[in-house]
């Protein structure tokens, strides 16, 4: 759809519509209430459902950038699937493509801070392509750049630069949870940094889950990420706000962790209760350590072989943890059941109704809504209203009680971000 944009002195106006639910915005947004502009959305805003029900409240119909976002504007008001690169058949770049995927480590972006030295190279990954945009120079250091905040694909580091990253880490972590203007902004801070750091535990786990001592790690990920919830609910929205271009196995297992034990907190479950069923949704995808990373990381679809391989990463994981004693068994049934549907559809063992447990039932919703939310390189995602629509017309398949529960749960963590930014 095209969208005409009005110049008013140093601002561009553009109608309030053109905000689209699940993009993360580019630039600061401002709105003109009785002749005073203010600012509503910061760059890096995540656009929710409950923001644009707000600005249709409040009967805000134009919405304002900055006149020196005129091009950003430009390009997220003509986003089109053209962006959906065309060398998906292209054999070198699929390999070179798989290649990076496991050469390459997914960051979040929000710590990396313009104008800092980091002492390693930082990549985008984007359209099956890697570009450099920090190469350290001779003296070993590089210079983050602007505009990474919103820029296409994801932004990524070699997998040996990671404790390099991890003491960069370290640094902005401390110095933006001491410059955090209260203590609700600081918990946030310190509970993205938490997310942050566990992708690195989930990525050793995964490449070795057999390890007792990776097990541990990933146990107290979930025991942290568990507490961060419960002692502050509004956390949620933080740890669930960031959506990737690509899907990396630890990226999306974290993920689903966090989703399922805010699940469980919703449900008013006991934190033993919600310790299991996270440690469950963390080691959920185990199994695909099993599969060869040609069909893991293929950049298109699944051909029906494929897909068959890629379906035993069920038993695989079971197979994987099942001498580890660490493992609780309750969080067993999460790596066993996360594909069953209540319908009698899923696999591996096509369950239904009763015969699924509540922790597989909860993992099936956060798995199959981190799957729809995510981009993939032949996919654009789908925004999280549409992930819940098409959960609602596909109710047979999920606990129906469990999923209206996730939706007031979703709704509620974007009402907090509303009020917060209010
Ligand atoms: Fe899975």
């Amino acid at each position: 759809m095209a969208y005409k944009v009005f110049v008013y002195g140093s601002r561009k106006a553009f109608p309030a519509e053109g905000l689209a639910v699940g993009t993360r915005l580019p630039f600061d947004i401002f709105v003109n209430e009785g002749n005073v502009f203010s600012k509503e959305y910061s760059e890096g805003h995540a656009f929710g459902p409950a923001d644009r029900i707000e600005l249709l409240r409040r009967g805000v119909n134009e919405v304002y950038v900055d006149a020196r976002d005129a091009l950003a504007l430009d390009a997220y008001l003509h986003r089109t699937s053209e962006e959906v690169p065309a060398n998906l058949e292209d054999p070198v770049t699929v390999r070179e493509y798989i290649e990076h995927k496991q050469q390459y480590y997914q960051i979040d972006r929000t710590f990396l801070v313009q104008g800092k030295r980091v002492e390693f190279g930082i990549y985008r990954l984007s359209d099956l392509r890697l570009v450099p945009l920090v190469e350290p120079v001779d003296n070993g250091f590089g210079t983050i750049p602007g505009g990474l905040g919103s820029c296409r694909g994801d932004i990524v580091i070699r997998n040996e630069d990671i404790p390099l990253y991890q003491k960069y880490l370290d640094v902005v972590i401390a110095e933006m949870a001491s410059a955090a203007p209260t203590q609700e902004e600081k918990q946030k801070i310190q509970a993205v940094a938490i997310k942050e750091k566990s992708k690195t535990i989930v990525k050793d786990l995964l490449e070795d889950p057999r390890s007792g001592e990776n097990i541990k790690k990933g146990m107290r990920v979930v025991s942290d990420l568990t507490e961060c919830i419960l002692g502050n609910p509004n956390v949620l929205y933080d740890l669930i706000a960031l959506n990737s271009y690509d899907q990396y196995t630890y990226t999306h297992s974290v993920n689903v962790a966090v989703l399922s034990t805010g699940i469980g907190v919703s449900c008013g479950m006991g934190k033993d209760v919600i310790q299991d069923l996270g440690v469950g949704a963390l080691l959920h995808d185990v199994g695909k350590s099993a599969i060869p990373p040609e069909i893991l990381n293929k950049p298109g679809r699944l051909n029906e072989r494929e897909y068959e391989v890629m379906k035993s990463h069920v038993l695989e994981g079971i197979k994987t943890i099942e001498s580890n004693d660490a493992v609780p068994k309750e969080s067993r049934s999460v790596i066993l059941q996360h594909h069953e549907r209540i319908s009698g559809t899923g696999y591996p063992n096509r369950l239904s109704g009763p015969q699924i447990s509540t922790f597989g039932r909860i993992c099936a919703i956060a798995d199959c809504y981190d799957a729809m939310t995510t981009n993939r390189p032949y996919k654009d995602a789908g925004t999280p209203f549409q992930a819940l629509m098409q959960m609602k017309v596909e109710k047979a398949n999920y606990d129906v009680e469990i999923l209206d529960n996730f939706i007031r749960m979703l709704g509620r963590t974007q009402t907090a971000r509303v009020k917060a930014a209010g």
